[in-house]
């Protein structure tokens, strides 16, 4: 079979390094794996604006912040499809037909869209839009018939949701679509990175985030003032592990040579940890570990993305010319769906209905 990758994000922030560990890393490393036939990259503004229909302006800006990530991040347009939702119409419309096929009941026990509508304080007031962008999702999914669906955790019942609206379709019409396989991160720090404040996942309406365009000095002012263990005060005492945010970090971005470079007194980072719960280990010490873990990180990550802000034309006609080849793939599965259903009427039907 055909191994076809799709992945996407809304614009509507900068993306940071929750989404840097939780799927950016992967996806280049998969890109340049070359392990796939086809793969795409989608900037999913018409989800953006699911729920924020009055804030236009943002998605729109965000589009350019995010293909900016994108491409400092080393995502590469002559390897993959890079494209915007919006400019593929074909979505849209398998949207309308993928909706006969799923309940609300079903929509609105969808865990992932129950916590995204609490978060946003909806109440009743759920626009309609925002309840059935996994159905929309499905289309995205489908479109390109994408098997392989890198995720973070949280969007698993989406995925699950997509796959429920594939059979459907298939046992209803026939069979035309792809059925879709999320794969998530296997390490439990980069599938879900906490925030700064160590009270939740990094996010942005949390303003907890390091974001892979913040400079070195707003870097180290974050991690220095990372949550850690409350209790560990005097540099003596012992000091917990479990919920600081500067070892779970370290957990998700340390590499093979980092104690070499930066720590050669440790030989890894079960001896920084036992020497923590220990005592005798404080917290400035640890946190300026990790600020040069992320520096060297992130720093050529940012003169890449100062590169190619520079000329946000041509990152526009790589966005289209993205979005041109995303529309023919698109159509011909439309195509697909409309004469299984058989409501390909300028056709001849093709005797499946
Ligand atoms: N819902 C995804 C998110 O918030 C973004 C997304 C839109 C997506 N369409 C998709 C992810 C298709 C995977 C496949 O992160």
């Amino acid at each position: 079979m055909k191994k076809v990758i799709l992945t996407a994000d809304r614009p509507t922030g900068k993306l940071h390094l929750g989404h840097y560990i939780g799927t950016l890393k992967s996806r280049v490393e998969m890109q340049n794996a070359g392990n796939y036939d086809e793969f795409y990259v989608m900037i999913a503004d018409a989800q953006a604006l699911t729920d924020n229909a009055k804030n236009v302006q943002k998605v729109r800006e965000n589009i350019l912040e995010v293909a900016l990530d994108y491409l400092a991040c080393g995502l590469d347009p002559n390897k993959i499809c890079i494209f915007i939702q919006s400019e593929v119409p074909a979505l849209t419309e398998m949207t309308f037909y993928y909706m006969n096929l799923v309940n609300l009941s079903r929509l609105k026990r969808n865990p992932t869209v129950k916590e995204e509508i609490k978060f946003r304080g909806f109440g009743e007031n759920i626009p309609v839009g925002f309840l059935t962008y996994p159905i929309s999702q499905t289309a995205d999914i489908t479109a390109f018939n994408a098997n392989i669906i890198p995720v973070g955790e949280d969007q698993l019942p989406v995925i699950e949701q997509a796959r429920e609206i594939v059979k459907t379709f298939n046992t209803t019409y026939g069979d035309v679509l792809v059925m879709p396989d999320a794969i998530i991160p296997k390490q439990k720090s980069q599938a879900r990175l906490v925030g700064i404040d160590g009270k939740g996942k990094m996010s942005k309406s949390l303003g907890n985030c390091i974001y892979l365009s913040d400079d070195e000095k707003t870097i180290k002012e974050k991690v220095m003032s990372m949550y850690t263990d409350p209790d560990h005060i005097k540099i003596s005492d012992p000091g917990k592990i479990e919920g600081n945010v500067v070892f779970e970090y370290l957990d998700a971005f340390i590499t093979p040579d980092s104690f070499e470079k930066y720590m050669p007194e440790y030989k890894n980072l079960e001896e920084l940890k036992d020497h923590y719960k220990r005592g005798g280990l404080g917290d400035v010490k640890i946190k300026l570990f990790l600020n040069n873990v992320l520096q060297e990180l992130l720093a050529p990550i940012r003169m890449r993305r100062k590169i190619f802000e520079k000329n946000p034309e041509k990152i526009f006609e790589m966005l289209f010319k993205g979005s041109d080849q995303a529309n023919l793939i698109a159509n011909k599965t439309m195509e697909k769906i409309k004469s299984a259903m058989g409501i390909n009427y300028r056709k001849k039907f093709d005797n499946k209905n």
